[in-house]
């Protein structure tokens, strides 16, 4: 589990180990766009502000991984304890 921050409210949630990033923004109301949900189409590439991306998806590239800026929010995790996105 680690904590999700919403750089633009502030706001915070928790993200089980068996929930995704975007299954709990769509829970709570916030309409992220999102297509496969498989890490596969970039759909959901989101900007990441604070934290460390752990990166399961398989779209992004090795500059985009490496530089753990970018995430796609359907299957990819924190690898810390928070992360920070830009919504
Ligand atoms: Fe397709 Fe996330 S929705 S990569």
């Amino acid at each position: 589990p680690f904590t999700l921050e919403l750089a633009q409210s502030g706001l915070t949630f928790e993200i089980g180990a068996n929930e995704t990033i975007l299954n709990v923004l769509e829970e709570n109301d916030f309409e992220a766009p999102f297509s496969c949900e498989q890490g596969v189409c970039g759909t959901c590439v989101t900007d990441v502000i604070a934290g460390t991306p752990e990166h399961r998806d398989s779209f992004l590239n090795e500059k985009d991984r490496a530089s753990g800026k970018r995430m796609c929010i359907c299957v990819s995790r924190a690898a810390g304890r928070k992360i920070t996105l830009d919504l």
